[in-house]
């Protein structure tokens, strides 16, 4: 008797566990569930607060432009523009997002990783070096595609893009989050806010203190 009913116990715990510590976007538990910022006209919660489904139109699902190139000019020669659940509301809930990426010649999406997200991505014009690192030990695994081919990124792998043409680049990119997040390598190395102690980056790039210096300034 004691037994079951440790045993029921052990398998609430359990339950409760794995609910808390659930690691991807949840699956819906109704068909939508358009995001809303404004909390007086909102209804069922579940991740963001709920539309309520008698109000939601075509436009909750609907984001026009991606035809539209970003602008490219800048220190890298690379935008993105990224459909998550701030754009198109009627993501939430849904697990998935999409991207433009536009590369101006030579133009680099530099390494990064989407702490919530796996990629996949097709080439619209162009052609891209691409490559993901694994975990430690680290071993890449690189491609040159060209128009219409498809390449993914596994979740939390560093990963980049670079237009090795002469000409512009454009791909689209799936995400499997709402809200895939990204980490860019660099920027968030030396340029976080506020700054990592220099000694640190010295130690673990084994570089000279001006090195570090000059790599902050460019951040
Ligand atoms: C990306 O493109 C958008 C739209 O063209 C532009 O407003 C934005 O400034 C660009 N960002 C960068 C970093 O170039
Ligand atoms: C909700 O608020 C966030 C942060 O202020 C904003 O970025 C987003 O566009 C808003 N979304 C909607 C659907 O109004």
């Amino acid at each position: 008797m004691i037994k079951g009913v440790t045993y029921l116990i052990t398998v609430a715990l359990l339950a409760l566990a794995s609910s808390l510590v659930s690691a991807y976007d949840p699956s819906p538990l109704q068909d939508f569930c358009v995001a809303i910022n404004n909390t007086n006209s909102a209804v069922f919660v579940n991740g963001k607060f709920c539309k309520d489904p008698a109000a939601v139109t075509a436009d909750d699902f609907f984001f026009p432009g991606l035809n539209i190139p970003a602008i490219t000019t800048n220190k890298v020669g690379f935008n993105v523009t990224l459909v998550n659940v701030d754009l198109l509301p009627g993501l939430n809930t849904l697990g998935i997002s999409l991207a433009r990426l536009d590369f101006a010649p030579y133009g680099l999406d530099p390494p990064h990783i989407h702490p919530r997200a796996s990629e996949i991505l097709v080439v619209a014009e162009g052609t891209l070096l691409v490559g993901f690192v694994t975990s430690n030990p680290n071993k890449l695994f690189t491609k040159v595609l060209n128009k219409g081919d498809v390449f993914a990124f596994p979740i939390g792998l560093i990963h980049f893009q670079f237009n090795i043409g002469q000409t512009n680049a454009v791909a689209f990119a799936g995400l499997n989050s709402q809200n895939p997040g990204v980490i860019t390598i660099a920027n968030a190395v030396f340029g976080s806010y506020p700054p990592i102690n220099p000694d640190v980056l010295v130690k673990a790039f084994q570089v000279d203190k001006n090195v570090v210096d000059y790599l902050q300034k460019q951040f």
